[in-house]
């Protein structure tokens, strides 16, 4: 009874504690003479019929007292929270529930021996019995998609324990309305006892912690959805920057420069101009490209937001629409930059532009009055012979760079994130880099084909050396898509 008092439970003015002291006085052992009750009983005058009435009259005012007394429990003993789905933990708390859901059927299950006072909770512990199922449909900029299902509470009511404290949960679609993304408005309302209200700190703080959990470490990809990014799947592990071989300071100074501009927004603001900067990537396929940027962005604490621009029912309008609403600290990337310029021939010659971006349409998306303020994109392309100047302009692109074929420099260091362990003392590195030369290699083949030939031997560099041969097929494929080496631009 103490420790109730210490929890500053009462509610404003209800005297529930002093209240609850007396009855416990009462109905507590006084001076050896047993419980008033027990006194009561061996009373002659009670037990001979005024103590019966007297109890008829105090179970009528007891019925009274309780109705009164719900009511009185609505309005001064339970505290709701409410959480609207446009407020950034919506998600959150209803995965906290499928999760506090989970937990408790797998309680459940295991039974075992638990305590007997445990077992009874467990036994009038409600499930959640209407389940609705979350299926989110992304399509990967590859082309494809992709399918997720997850169970999540449905809409209705629910009783959950968390903690031994039983909270009502009410899922509510309000209204008709659909927002812009076609999601229809609704609320979750969180109940509990008033005396109980620090549970929902805690469980905000679970559901948080839950969903760094899941972040934390990992990059998160998102790609297109019907109107506006979708996460794609689970986050990714963050890879490590290191693992992206490019050239020499290549990578750091790519790395520099973003850094720069990402600390210089004052700069930027101060002088109104707009805080954007773009990133052109080309080379042949397998160069590095994307993984570079998503070894960039994991290095950075960056999400990454993916389009492909040559995604068909990606509009002009669509594009600009999402490049508008990026989701917080992302980067952009823009595959196949080139596709739109393709779009631009193919309209002259059938008058008919497809389901795709156009030349204007990006353009537009880049710059145009309507563009967000803020934003770090990168585009890349296999074609740079394809983009038109127009292009390389400060805002949409800034840098250029060019990924090219392994140098000797390349192979040298990815052999080492292989090998270094079975290679100690580096002889076998030469041979391999010797090999190469003779069979002219170097400057000749991509590093995914590089990539490849190193996982096919995975721990066993003398079966690389022994195979560095095939990459001579390798090499005449990326000479064919090649996209030359004199366009240099930026
Ligand atoms: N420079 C590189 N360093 C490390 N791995 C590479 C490099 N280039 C390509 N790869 C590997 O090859 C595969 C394809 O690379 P990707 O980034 O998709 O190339 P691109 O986008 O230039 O076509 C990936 O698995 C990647 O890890
Ligand atoms: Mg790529």
């Amino acid at each position: 009874m103490d420790q109730n008092v210490a929890i500053k439970s009462p509610p404003p003015d209800g005297p529930a504690a002093t209240k609850g002291q007396a009855l416990k006085a009462l109905t507590e052992n006084v001076d050896g003479g047993g419980s008033i009750f027990q006194q009561l009983a061996a009373n002659p005058f009670f037990t001979a019929g005024f103590g019966l009435a007297g109890l008829g009259a105090a179970m009528r005012f007891g019925q009274q007292g309780l109705r009164r007394g719900s009511e009185l429990l609505r309005h001064r003993l339970l505290v709701d929270i409410e959480i609207t789905r446009h407020d950034k933990s919506y998600p959150w708390v209803l995965d906290w529930m499928t999760r506090q859901y989970q937990e408790q059927l797998t309680a459940t299950a295991q039974g075992g021996k638990v305590g007997m006072m445990e077992s009874l909770i467990r036994r009038f512990t409600p499930g959640l019995h209407h389940l609705q199922i979350r299926t989110d449909n992304v399509n990967l900029p590859g082309g494809g998609s992709q399918t997720h299902f997850s169970l999540v509470p449905g809409n209705g009511k629910h009783i959950l324990r968390f903690q031994n404290t039983f909270l009502a949960v009410n899922r509510e679609r309000i209204g008709k309305s659909f927002d812009s993304s076609g999601q229809p408005f609704e609320t979750i309302t969180l109940t509990t006892l008033y005396a109980y209200r620090h549970i929902f700190e805690e469980i905000f703080q679970q559901a948080h912690a839950f969903s760094q959990q899941n972040i934390e470490g990992k990059t998160v990809i998102y790609t297109r959805g019907q109107q506006s990014w979708i996460p794609l799947g689970d986050a990714k592990r963050k890879r490590p920057f290191e693992s992206v071989v490019l050239e020499e300071g290549l990578a750091d100074h790519i790395r520099g420069d973003v850094k720069e501009f990402l600390d210089a927004r004052t700069w930027y603001l101060d002088r109104g101009i707009p805080y954007r900067r773009g990133y052109l990537l080309h080379g042949p396929p397998g160069t590095g490209k994307t993984s570079f940027v998503q070894a960039l962005a994991g290095s950075l604490d960056f999400g990454i937001a993916m389009l492909s621009l040559s995604e068909r029912g990606l509009t002009d309008d669509l594009l600009n629409k999402m490049l508008l609403n990026l989701p917080p600290r992302t980067f952009v990337l823009l595959e196949d930059a080139d596709a739109a310029f393709n779009n631009r021939m193919q309209r002259q010659e059938d008058g008919y532009s497809g389901a795709t971006v156009t030349f204007s349409g990006l353009l537009n998306a880049l710059d145009g009055v309507a563009s967000a303020e803020e934003r770090v994109i990168f585009m890349t392309t296999n074609h740079i012979d394809r983009l038109d100047e127009a292009l390389i302009r400060p805002g949409r692109v800034d840098m250029t760079v060019r990924l090219g074929e392994a140098t000797q420099w390349q192979m040298e260091q990815m052999w080492e994130r292989f090998y270094a362990h079975s290679d100690q003392d580096g002889s076998k590195k030469a041979l391999f880099i010797e090999r190469a030369k003779q069979y002219d290699l170097v400057d000749a083949v991509s590093t995914a084909a590089l990539q490849g030939l190193f996982l096919y031997n995975k721990d066993d560099p003398d079966g690389a050396i022994d195979m560095l041969g095939q990459l001579l097929m390798a090499k005449s494929g990326s000479a064919n898509e090649a996209d030359g080496r004199a366009p240099k631009a930026g």
